[in-house]
């Protein structure tokens, strides 16, 4: 792991009192929908989400599935799937995907509801904690599920705060993550992932060595795409050089012909993230932190 990324390994103070809470609200609820990036499952998957929810019934969110690459969140689904997780594809932002999340929630917790229906206890409300890091699509998919404007959305990492919960109809309530869970960078891979998706702020890493990493993982799997988008006949192996060779598309040039790699850097990260270049997963199901 380099400097960068330990760096960013903030606010251990923080991140114990917020898994506090979340292990103390974990008892008031009956499952707990957690809530990733489509575009990189792993990374903005909190490792130690595991231990905190227990065996509470878990439901798997992919979120932003409408900036993700279809065929790989597919085989995300296919493998959670033969995994035994719940998962669902979604876009909080439009809507798609969200009308089938009652369904995994009966699915989820199936037993409980037959034993309730035993009992003759119909109509209970289910209480479901959403829980996530940072800029996954919490506050969006909570608002779009209780068609209230209560949960704050702003693009700045960090800012889902209070302990709040929402009705989205009268057997249904969800929690919105107590605290804020932080992600973690196990490894430079990860650290770097989650910045060039943004959910963590790149203004502490080096912003052309990110659109360097970002312009490989493009060539490995994306190659038409960014072909396409800079009109750009062979990209150089290299990937400083495939930088310049888009910054030199856009005419991005310095004093003595020089190439402004990182307003070309800028540029690329802010175009992948607004799903410009197209539609792009960064982890695979064969990815390794
Ligand atoms: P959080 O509570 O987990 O922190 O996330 P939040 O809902 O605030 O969403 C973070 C950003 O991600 C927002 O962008 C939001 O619009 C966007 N977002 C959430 N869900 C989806 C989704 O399913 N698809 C897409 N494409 N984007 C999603 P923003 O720039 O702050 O908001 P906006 O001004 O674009 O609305």
């Amino acid at each position: 792991m380099n400097d960068n990324t330990t760096n960013i390994n903030w606010f251990p103070g923080h991140m114990t009192k917020a898994k506090r809470k979340i292990a103390a609200q974990i008892k008031i609820v009956d499952a707990v929908a957690e809530i990733v990036d489509a575009r990189i499952p792993v990374s903005s998957r909190n490792p130690d989400i595991p231990e905190l929810i227990g065996d509470k019934p878990h439901i798997l969110l992919l979120n932003k599935c409408d900036i993700a690459d279809a065929k790989k969140t597919a085989e995300w689904l296919d493998f959670y799937k033969s995994n035994g997780v719940i998962a669902l594809a979604v876009d909080a932002k439009s809507g798609k995907g969200t009308g089938e999340f009652k369904n995994s929630v009966a699915t989820a917790l199936s037993d409980k509801l037959s034993c309730y229906l035993e009992k003759g206890m119909v109509g209970r409300t289910l209480r479901v904690m959403v829980l996530g890091i940072p800029n996954v699509g919490k506050s969006s998919f909570i608002n779009r599920m209780s068609g209230k404007s209560k949960a704050k959305v702003e693009n700045r990492p960090g800012v889902t705060k209070g302990n709040q919960w929402f009705t989205v109809d009268k057997n249904l309530e969800l929690l919105d993550t107590p605290g804020v869970l932080w992600p973690k960078f196990n490894s430079q891979t990860v650290g770097e992932h989650l910045a060039i998706t943004g959910a963590v702020t790149d203004r502490i890493l080096d912003i052309e060595l990110l659109a360097m990493r970002l312009l490989q993982i493009l060539k490995d799997d994306y190659m038409p795409l960014i072909l396409e988008r800079y009109s750009i006949d062979i990209l150089p192996d290299d990937s400083y050089e495939a930088l310049c060779a888009v910054g030199r598309k856009r005419g991005m040039i310095i004093r003595g012909g020089e190439i402004d790699t990182l307003r070309a850097a800028n540029m690329l990260l802010e175009e992948f993230r607004n799903c410009k270049i197209g539609r792009i997963t960064l982890e695979g199901v064969d990815f390794n932190a």
